[in-house]
C-alpha cells in the first residue's frame, strides 16, 4: 500500500511518531503481501508553513495515483482536512478517534485521513492510524451517499 504523509509546523512529531509506527507494521493489515510504502511529502523542519501547501502537495500524490491514501497533520488537522476537501477526487477526514476512522473508510471511503498534532497524542493517533488502515469501504448504500459526494464537485 503506498501511502504519502505531510504536516505542516504543527505536527512534526506527530507525523515522525506515524512513520515510526507505520515502519513497524511493514505491511497492510488488510493484505499481509501489500507493504507498505510512505512518501514523507514534509515539512521537514519547525519553520512555520502554511498547511494548503502541504495539503494541495499531497492530494496530488493521490489524484496522479503515486498514493493510494493519505495522512494530513497540521496543529489541529481542522485547517488541513479544510483545505483537502477543496481539492477535486479528495475525501478528507478529520479524526480523533478510532471509531470514526473505521467510519471513515467503511462509510465514506476516504482516502485522506487528517490530524492534529496539538489535539492528539501518539499513543491514540497511532491506533487511529491502524484502525483506518484496517477497515474497508463497505459499499452498497454508502457507494450512492459517497457518488453524491463526488458529484457535488460539478455543480
Ligand atoms: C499553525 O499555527 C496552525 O494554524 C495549523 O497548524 C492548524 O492548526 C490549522 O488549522
Amino acid at each position: 500500500m503506498k501511502l504519502v504523509i505531510g504536516c505542516d509546523h504543527g505536527a512534526l512529531e506527530l507525523k515522525e511518531e506515524i512513520k515510526k509506527f507505520l515502519a513497524e507494521l511493514a505491511v497492510s493489515p488488510l493484505d499481509a503481501n501489500d507493504p507498505i510504502e510512505v512518501n514523507d511529502i514534509g515539512t521537514y523542519t519547525a519553520d512555520s508553513v502554511d498547511y494548503p501547501d502541504i495539503a494541495e502537495k499531497l492530494c496530488k500524490e493521490i489524484n496522479e495515483g503515486r498514493a493510494e491514501r493519505g495522512i494530513l497533520l497540521c496543529g489541529t488537522g481542522i485547517g488541513i482536512s479544510i483545505a483537502a476537501n477543496k481539492i477535486n477526487g479528495i475525501r478528507a477526514a478529520l479524526c480523533t478517534d478510532v471509531f470514526s476512522a473505521k467510519m471513515s473508510r467503511e462509510h465514506n471511503d476516504a482516502n485522506v485521513i487528517c490530524m492534529g498534532g496539538r489535539v492528539t497524542g501518539p499513543g491514540p493517533a497511532v491506533e487511529i492510524i491502524r484502525a483506518y488502515l484496517s477497515s474497508a469501504f463497505a459499499g452498497g448504500r454508502h457507494a450512492r451517499r459517497v457518488g453524491k459526494i463526488m458529484d457535488l464537485e460539478n455543480k
